[in-house]
């Protein structure tokens, strides 16, 4: 494998802007178009304003559409990126991050000439020193507790101190204020926010003032 691309410098301060705007990032998997915008509305108010929407289903990229349009103060970003062609979708409907659960070569240099900045997914340090080599500074640890947990990122910093992540994967409102805590933590993500099915909007909104007080 040959680098011969890095991602610039100033990427990272976009997704720090983006990582530091609420701390938490709700990861939401949309099952039907209509619910997407009150849902996404339901969090906002909450005080949840940087919302992750999954590629899971048929109607993920039209969801994030409408909350694009809906939801102007919001940052809208595309979750379960797999590959490039995944990727260029969430550019076209006007995403404003990419998340990944893991990280390919081909994301790793599509990321680096994307208008779109992404959070590519680590959870070994191998992983993490590829992305490092193309200029990543910014990650998700993905997934959070199976992958190590704490121990695992105050790891990683031994030999690579200024990366910063965005622990994802079995985090709850229990657990994420001693996430929040490590120094190398930006953000959390997790879908305890809006679980599966959940459509009930007041749920959702205390359930985000909650996640708003941890922070
Ligand atoms: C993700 O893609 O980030 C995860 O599905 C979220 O993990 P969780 O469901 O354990 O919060």
């Amino acid at each position: 494998m040959t680098i011969d691309k890095q991602l610039p410098s100033t990427r990272t301060a976009e997704l720090d802007s983006i990582c530091l705007k609420a701390e938490v990032i709700p990861v939401i998997t949309i099952e039907r178009l209509e619910d997407a915008v009150p849902l996404g509305r339901a969090l906002v108010e909450g005080g949840l304003s940087v919302l992750e929407i999954t590629l899971r289903t048929d109607c993920a990229l039209e969801a994030i559409k409408r909350m694009k349009e809906a939801l102007p103060g919001a940052s809208i970003g595309v979750g379960t990126v797999l590959t490039p062609a995944q990727y260029r979708q969430a550019e076209q409907v006007g995403a404003d991050f990419v998340v990944t659960p893991g990280a390919t070569d081909a994301l790793y240099r599509y990321g680096v000439e994307s208008p779109v900045p992404m959070l590519p997914g680590v959870s070994t340090i191998s992983e993490l020193m590829t992305g490092w080599q193309y200029g990543y500074r910014r990650f998700k640890f993905f997934p959070a507790e199976s992958s190590g947990g704490a121990k695992a990122i105050k790891a990683f910093g031994a030999p690579i101190p200024e990366a910063r992540f965005c622990p994802t994967g079995g985090i709850k409102q229990d657990t994420a204020a001693d996430w929040l805590a490590l120094d190398q933590v930006l953000c959390v993500g997790g879908s305890w926010l809006v679980p599966q099915g959940e459509v009930d909007r007041e749920a959702i909104r205390a359930r985000a003032q909650s996640a708003t007080r941890l922070v």
